[in-house]
């Protein structure tokens, strides 16, 4: 089975940010989700890299990143040497995606590509085979604790038809609105990895919460 759980920290509490962090390590969580958030791809802003760093010093999973930020070339090298594993752009962001996701890579990180609800899973089928990951937003980006859009299942169909075709190793992820409602539906549809922010937070117990959604079972 082995599904991936990343807790999005952005539900976490910035002020208890190492508590929160001590919690993950302890949990059955296997990545921690990191959004990065300009004020321009997105209406929010969320952390930079002094942020990232220090939650790196305490983090004992890997760092999954999801710039969602214009023009993300620009600080790829710098997110890596902070300690991202994973670097996920979104493909609205990138007019060169292709060299955006080598660059990914030179810099010893895996690359993934998000798509923003309303992009078809098409436009990847040129560049799916150099992927790592696609990252599948079942929100609209820019906040937690936002409303599932149902829509995310035919995407899911159609991802996984291109993975089979393009890239069998591809990892499926689908971030926004995922809780214990729909977990099991989503890695039955195909999800490999799913991000959750708001339904850990906000849970009276966060940890029970990951194991729940790891073991989801359709
Ligand atoms: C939304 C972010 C998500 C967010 C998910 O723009 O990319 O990672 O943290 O939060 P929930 O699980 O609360 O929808
Ligand atoms: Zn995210």
């Amino acid at each position: 089975m082995n599904h991936i759980i990343a807790p999005s920290i952005l539900a976490a509490d910035f002020a208890n940010l190492q508590r929160d962090i001590e919690m993950i390590n302890q949990s059955a969580a296997d990545w921690i989700h990191v959004d990065i958030m300009d004020g321009m791809f997105v209406p929010n802003l969320s952390m930079g890299f002094p942020v990232v760093s220090a939650v790196k010093k305490h983090a004992q999973r890997p760092l999954d990143v999801h710039l969602m930020i214009v023009d993300p070339d620009r600080y790829i090298k710098r997110f890596a040497e902070v300690g991202a594993s994973n670097i996920t752009v979104h493909y609205e962001a990138c007019p060169n995606l292709h060299r955006t996701v080598q660059l990914i890579k030179e810099c010893g990180c895996t690359a993934g590509v998000a798509l923003n609800p309303h992009s078809p899973v098409d436009l990847l089928k040129d560049i799916v085979a150099d992927l790592d990951l696609v990252l599948i937003m079942s929100v609209n980006p820019g906040f937690g604790a936002q409303h599932f859009i149902e829509h995310t299942y035919k995407k899911l169909a159609d991802i996984q038809a291109l993975s089979a075709q393009s890239n069998a190793n591809l990892m499926i992820e689908v971030d926004g609105g995922v809780d214990e409602t729909n977990a099991a539906a989503l890695f039955k549809a195909g999800a490999k990895v799913l991000v959750a922010g708001n339904s850990v937070f906000s849970s009276a117990n966060p940890a029970q919460t990951i194991k729940n959604l790891k073991n989801a079972n359709a």
